[in-house]
């Protein structure tokens, strides 16, 4: 099939939910993509940062081809060599507590949601989440609620009740907005959807306080800015407080499809057997590729090549902003960068792609800039590169 057959098969067949670019992905390994026509693409957005540490990175490789052979699914009325080993590896890198396996951002954060009511309901009707404008947490009925922004709520009426909005880093909109119907604040400590707004840390920090005084679960969406994003396992690592919730996915697998909810000491039991439940989580090929991952980055050292390549690309990319005045902003921790644009960014993602090289556009005018972790000085230079002859 060429890429016009496929590119109409999807016509055909597909639902048309997303608006792609018109090219046939076949291959990936590293930064590089091959598309049907033999076109190679530098990769600056690997899968809204599923592959996180790349294209098919040989360790994830090879231990989803080592266990592939052995068993598939293993049912969660069971046990599998794997899950328990995972769930162990999360919770030492992050803080102590339990994990609930899923296979989505969206799926975690419906769990995170539902353990926030279970806490609050069983201490007198408190089941109100507050999230933040802005926000983005999945495609679920629940999580669009979540996620406060109309764009993705509306003709899906009547939404879920029981989500308050507040401005994003406004601490006294917080403060306003909490009853005695609140159960929980939910939020990403860096914005991704949103434009790559970062939680200020005296913000986090008052958080903290509010839900330990108040009794409130603190839920960190960690599905763009875990494993290793921001140059830190977590991003809440950088804040120097613990959430009691985060959630987890994209990257977590290297690319396969794997949510995780992991929930700190006090809230690790609140969901009980029968409670809550996903027929495919953590089930051992992802959690073999997980496993993977958490190698890679130890092994390879992809943290600080992350910090180190992070500060690489905003030292090239202020160089840009020096010489282009369509440039704003560039915000951002480690690999999760933004390039804020006092233009429409569409036009520059697209022509990005016709010279090779693949970057996103968010929130109309911000461009989003997050290589794998194993990104290189020479691919950064390439990067800017076209950037400065499209700007
Ligand atoms: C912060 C955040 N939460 C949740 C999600 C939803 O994840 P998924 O698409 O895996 O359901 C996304 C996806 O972009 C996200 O960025």
């Amino acid at each position: 099939m060429n890429t016009k057959e496929v590119i109409a098969q999807y016509d055909k067949y597909v639902m048309s939910t997303y608006a792609r670019i018109p090219t046939v992905i076949v291959k990936g390994k590293g930064l590089k993509v091959w598309d049907l026509d033999g076109n190679v693409y530098l990769d600056f957005f690997p899968g809204w940062a599923v592959t996180g540490l790349g294209h098919c990175h040989p360790k994830v490789v090879n231990a989803v081809k080592n266990y592939v052979k052995k068993i598939i699914h293993v049912s969660n009325n069971y046990y599998n060599v794997l899950q328990g080993k995972l769930a162990q590896k999360i919770i030492e890198n992050s803080f102590e507590g339990k994990v609930f396996f899923c296979n989505s951002g969206a799926e975690a954060n419906e769990g995170a949601i539902k353990l926030a009511r279970a806490y609050g309901n069983a201490r007198g009707s408190r089941y109100e989440i507050i999230t933040m404008e802005n926000s983005f947490h999945g495609r679920t009925l629940t999580t669009i609620t979540a996620t406060a922004q109309p764009k993705y709520q509306k003709g899906f009426e009547p939404l879920p009740l029981g989500f308050k909005y507040v401005n994003f880093n406004d601490l006294k909109a917080i403060e306003a907005a909490i009853t005695d119907k609140t159960a929980a604040i939910m939020l990403e400590p860096i914005q991704g959807e949103g434009g790559i707004n970062v939680a200020a840390e005296s913000y986090i920090k008052a958080l903290r306080d509010i839900c330990d005084k108040k009794d409130l679960v603190l839920i960190f969406d960690e599905v763009q800015t875990g494993m290793g994003r921001t140059g830190k396992m977590f991003c809440f690592e950088h804040y120097g407080i613990s959430p009691d919730v985060m959630t987890l996915a994209k990257a977590l697998g290297g690319g396969l499809p794997i949510g995780a909810m992991v929930a700190g000491k006090k809230f690790a039991d609140v969901l009980k057997s029968g409670m809550h439940a996903s027929t495919f989580g953590g089930s051992p090929i992802v959690c073999s590729a997980a496993l993977a991952v958490f190698e890679a980055i130890r092994k390879e050292g992809l943290l600080s090549n992350t910090v180190k390549m992070g500060e690489y690309l905003v030292e090239r990319l202020g160089e840009l902003k020096n010489k282009k005045s369509i440039i704003k902003e560039i915000r951002g921790k480690g690999l999760m960068l933004g390039v804020e644009l006092t233009i429409p960014g569409k036009e520059i993602v697209e022509k990005c792609f016709k010279e090779g090289l693949l970057i996103n556009c968010t929130h109309d005018k911000v461009l989003r800039i997050m290589p794998g972790m194993i990104v290189t000085k020479k691919q950064i230079d390439k990067a800017v590169g076209i950037l400065d002859k499209i700007m």
